[in-house]
């Protein structure tokens, strides 16, 4: 199994500063670059992915898409672009090869939700951000499981786990504080 050269920790109490996050690395992102979002549903994985797209200075509009695979942000200044791809409903490896995201990987900044074990073929390096939710909410903590859908956008504790593999991530991506 091959090893990250790069990990870090990082929590968060709210969407905003989930986004903030994602905001100072989507800035130091460049062409080529490669992130897998891992997360349960309502994790914050398109969370994430706007403030990457406010990082990066892409069109705005990122949203979770429901029939759409693949949405392309084009960059409003001379950065990157954002591929912002959302794998749940992939099968199989042979699927995401119909979407062709080699043809965008060079010029873009590609980030694939639900991506681990679908796409690292695509580079010799990748950022993997796992984003781990406090089981029971931040106030409850007796761990039992959340049914009470009506608080998802209730600002929560998550964990961020950034795990860098490959020669581009020999040196960290975020300074760390
Ligand atoms: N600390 C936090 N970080 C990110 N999102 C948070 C946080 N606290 C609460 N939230 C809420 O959790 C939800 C995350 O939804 P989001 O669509 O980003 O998840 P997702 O991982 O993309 O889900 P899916 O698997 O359905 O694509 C949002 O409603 C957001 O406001
Ligand atoms: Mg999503």
């Amino acid at each position: 199994m091959e090893a990250p050269v790069w990990e870090r920790d990082y929590r968060t109490s709210s969407a905003a500063q989930t986004q903030d996050l994602a905001r100072a690395l989507g800035a130091s992102l460049r062409a080529g670059d490669l992130l897998l979002l891992t997360g349960e549903l309502g994790a914050g994985k398109t969370t994430f992915t706007q403030g990457l797209g406010e990082g990066l200075g892409v069109r705005p509009g990122i949203i979770s898409p429901t029939f759409v695979l693949v949405r392309i942000h084009p960059s409003l200044g001379s950065g990157p672009d954002l591929v912002h791809v959302d794998a749940y409903r992939l099968e199989s490896a042979g699927e995401i090869d119909d979407i062709d995201l080699e043809n965008t990987m060079d010029t873009s900044v590609t980030v694939v939700e639900w991506g681990r074990g679908l796409v690292e073929h695509l580079s010799d390096s990748r950022l993997e951000i796992t984003l781990l939710r406090a089981t029971g909410g931040a106030a409850g903590g007796s761990g039992e499981l959340v049914t009470d859908f009506s608080v998802e956008d209730d600002d929560e504790e998550r964990t961020i786990r950034i795990t860098g593999y490959g020669p581009r991530w020999e040196s960290a991506p975020l300074p760390i504080p």
